[in-house]
């Protein structure tokens, strides 16, 4: 999704706003741009189709210099990924705008203004905001007044930030539905879209809530709301410039993958006393409030929807509690029958996917007895919102394809598997001999990601293939859906997982010897099952990649090759299998040669509906 940075500062500000849409770029995007104001107050713009290194080449041959300036990713919405479409947009010369998010009403406001005698040179929605603002100040607003109107006229999604010429060294910003942080720093101050696009220059940042509109000099900031002022309190993150480097690996996804047993251990830490669960982990009323919940409905989206089916599993297999998933793209357009005493989990790596973000807020209003946020950014949305929150501690997570959250997410749905199944179904040894799974769970981790170059051998084989099959049952069928999901937008092979009992309702007619087929094994009481299933695709000449518990005894042979893995608790399997299927994709990926951390027209926070 796009991705905003501005700077009022002393000093230069295009190489502070470059580095920051370099560590935008994992939201996903297709041109970028930038426009600063000259000492003379002059405005330069510069903008270009394709990655931030194509605006930096022409940043190195056209360099354009000044102490206040905004920059922008642009992940398309409406019109085509065009250099005239690129963001920033300006009007008359004088206002210069950059916007995440939808403007719903932009047909209606830009037939007004083209009304009024503007003339557009874009296909954005973007643009009429930045007439909006410059109708307002040639009516005799300054910036902070002009924004602050023509924000009032939108509806839909925003984080915008402004600068004109008429005063330079000011930077107005707002948000309404899009993530927005303020950079605080000694004479000069930022905005981004995220903390990381800034930590190069502060790790001092303030987060704006829903409606703030923020005014951003060299000296200070300050924030308003519906007219007021209001004080949005200035943080410090532990988080370094470092933590969001790639280092030895040569793509982020692989670091990723790579760093699960800490990322794992961190968000077990603190939160299992003995052999028990510190449920004040979810919030000091999380007792409380788990004393009567009798069901629960998981929301969310992609990777994170994932996570939310194995927790089915766990939650009516374990705990012994109802459990509904859906999708919140899905969940927030019904009218869904919500049973007394149900908890509402809504599951998100970022806590602003938009659908996820509204599917809580339709929540609150339907009579759930509280909602949890299972997620992996502090500041986030969904977490200021949520009555009850349990982080998942990843760190930052900048592969578009998820890894360390959904693993992240797998071990906070257990810890909450423990909590309500400690009032329902699951007995106090069961609960501790989970617990003590838990914490064997990163060394687990770290045994399967032994298995990388056999892996990577495998996946050589993908090279040529153009579609595949991933296979598991119980709670390793949404485990196949992950590593299928994972194939298909890293590699760009079409891949589908299916539950293995549903073979022979339809995709069996797919398979033959161009069909890899990838199952997931096991050793639990659906081996016997899941083995007829496999014979069902040797015996049609497909070919099978197995990933094993080593006690299945499920061997390679013609056409069957088989990956053993050590073996581990059936309850906590369905993290330590997710780890092979993300290095399979991984590997097939690198092999065909596709853009890893960024694929095509994906984004790693879908701030827009
Ligand atoms: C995008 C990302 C996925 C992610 C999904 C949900 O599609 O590319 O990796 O799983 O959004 O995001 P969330 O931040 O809510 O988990």
């Amino acid at each position: 999704m796009c991705g905003i940075v501005g700077a009022v500062a002393q000093r230069d500000v295009a190489p502070i706003l470059l580095e920051g849409l370099r560590r935008l770029e994992y939201r996903g995007y297709d041109s970028a741009g930038m426009a600063v104001l000259g000492p003379d107050g002059a405005l330069q713009r510069l903008r270009a189709v394709g990655k931030v290194r194509s605006l930096a080449d022409r940043l190195a041959r056209e360099p354009i210099a000044g102490t206040t300036g905004v920059a922008h990713t642009r992940w398309a919405t409406h019109g085509a990924p065009t250099e005239n479409n690129a963001h920033p947009h300006v009007s008359g010369e004088r206002v210069v705008v950059v916007h995440n998010g939808i403007i719903e009403n932009h047909a209606e406001l830009r037939a007004e203004l083209e009304a009024a005698g503007y003339a557009f040179t874009s296909d954005t929605d973007t643009e009429v905001i930045a007439h909006l603002v410059h109708r307002e100040l040639s009516g005799g607003s300054g910036l902070l007044a002009a924004v602050t109107a023509a924000v009032a006229v939108l509806r839909g999604a925003y984080a915008l930030g402004v600068v004109s010429v008429d005063e330079p060294g000011r930077l107005v910003a707002a948000r309404s539905g899009s993530p927005l942080v303020v950079g605080a720093g000694i004479g000069e101050h930022f905005i981004a879209s995220d903390v990381g696009a800034l930590l190069p220059v502060t790790q001092r940042f303030a987060f704006l809530e829903e409606g703030d509109v923020v005014d951003l000099g060299r000296d200070g900031f300050r924030v308003y709301n519906d007219g007021a002022a209001v004080e949005r309190p200035v943080r410090t993150t532990e988080l370094t410039a470092d933590a969001v480097e790639r280092g030895e690996y040569r793509h982020y996804m692989l670091k990723e993958i790579f760093e699960q047993p800490a990322a794992v251990a961190e968000t077990l830490e603190g939160r299992l006393v003995d052999d028990r669960l510190l449920e004040e982990s979810f919030g000091t009323t999380a007792p409380d409030i788990f004393d009567g919940v009798r069901s629960v409905h998981i929301i969310a989206c992609g990777t994170s929807f994932h996570a939310g089916q194995v927790a089915r599993y766990w939650l009516e297999g374990l705990a012994g509690v109802p459990c509904h998933v859906e999708v919140a793209s899905e969940f927030r357009y019904r009218r869904p029958v919500v049973p007394a005493d149900a908890l509402f989990v809504a599951i998100s790596q970022s806590g602003e996917t938009a659908d996820t973000l509204a599917a809580l807020r339709e929540a609150r209003t339907l009579g759930y007895r509280a909602t949890l946020a299972i997620c992996n950014v502090p500041e986030s949305s969904l977490v200021r919102e949520a009555d009850l929150v349990l982080m998942t501690r990843a760190g930052p997570e900048i592969g578009v394809a998820s890894t360390k959250a959904f693993t992240t997410q797998l071990v906070a749905l257990m810890l909450l598997t423990l909590a309500l199944g400690r009032r329902h179904a699951l007995d106090a040894t069961s609960a501790a001999h989970l617990v003590r799974e838990l914490r064997e769970l990163p060394g687990r981790i770290e045994e399967v990601l032994g298995l990388n170059d056999e892996i990577r051998a495998i996946a050589e084989r993908f090279t040529d293939k153009h579609h595949a099959l991933f296979l598991g049952r119980g709670a390793h069928y949404p485990v196949a859906m992950e590593g299928a999901l994972k194939l298909k937008e890293i590699s760009y092979i079409h891949a589908e997982a299916y539950p293995a009992g549903e073979l022979k309702h339809g995709p069996l007619a797919l398979v033959d010897a161009d069909m890899p087929v990838v199952a997931v094994a096991p050793n639990n009481e659906l081996l016997e099952k899941l083995r007829s299933n496999l014979q069902e695709v040797r015996a049609r000449g497909g070919e099978l990649i197995v990933f094993a518990d080593e006690h299945t005894g499920i061997q390679s042979g013609p056409g069957v090759e088989v990956l053993p893995v050590a073996p581990v608790h059936d309850a906590i399997s369905p993290i330590v299998f997710t780890v092979p299927l993300q290095l399979l994709a991984y590997h097939a990926a690198v092999f065909k040669g596709t853009d890893v951390d960024q694929p095509r027209n994906l984004a790693k926070a879908v701030t827009v509906e």
